[in-house]
């Protein structure tokens, strides 16, 4: 359903919850980069119309779930601050194709992959953080999000191109999305 090529490796998220003050901190960066990426669309493609209200929508829930993020960080008692980001956005977007149309097709099915790996971690981190209720329910509650994120991008880029050929680029740069994921170094991060 999420169209991913390959699941996370078994021990992930034992290893994220015990480093789990940075995990949360770069969830909280993951959301805020997910409404940054939809508003530069916004500038970047304003004559795409069918575009602008969808990610008008996602921007405004991916600052929600900043904001949720920050809470859970409050409540904690942890201070959001910067951080070194894992090199998994940088590298799977660099399989974006640098010609239009292809640019915009692409940089939607990137976003999908990411929403859709978001998705497959936080389940996995609901899981192992039952025994936690505030972190268990903030991973219950977004991971449906994260799905319909998923699938709201790659019906955007299914309105600009034929449906076979998006599902074509989607399995490619799902493996493509893969590799990087197998390739970035551990780190305390949603994607590394
Ligand atoms: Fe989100
Ligand atoms: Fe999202």
């Amino acid at each position: 359903v999420l169209n991913l090529a390959a699941p996370t490796a078994p021990g992930w998220a034992t290893r994220m919850r015990a480093q789990l003050d940075d995990v949360l901190v770069d969830h909280a960066h993951c959301e805020k980069k997910a409404a940054s990426t939809a508003v530069s669309l916004l500038f970047r493609y304003p004559e795409r119309t069918t575009l602008l209200a969808p990610l008008a929508a996602l921007a405004r829930e991916e600052l929600t779930h900043f904001e949720q993020v920050l809470a859970v960080l409050a409540a904690r008692g942890l201070a959001f601050h910067r951080q070194v980001p894992s090199p998994y956005a940088a590298a799977l977007t660099k399989a974006i194709d640098p010609q239009e149309p292809a640019r915009l097709v692409d940089t939607l099915l990137c976003m999908a992959l990411i929403e859709a790996r978001s998705c497959e971690r936080m389940k996995l981190l609901a899981d192992a953080l039952a025994d936690d209720p505030l972190l268990a329910s903030l991973y219950g509650g977004l991971l449906a999000s994260e799905a319909r994120h998923h699938h709201a991008y790659v019906a955007l880029a299914e309105a600009l191109a034929p449906a076979a050929t998006v599902r074509a680029r989607l399995r490619e740069l799902a493996v493509h999305e893969a590799a990087v994921l197998a390739a970035t170094p551990p780190m305390a991060r949603l994607h590394a």
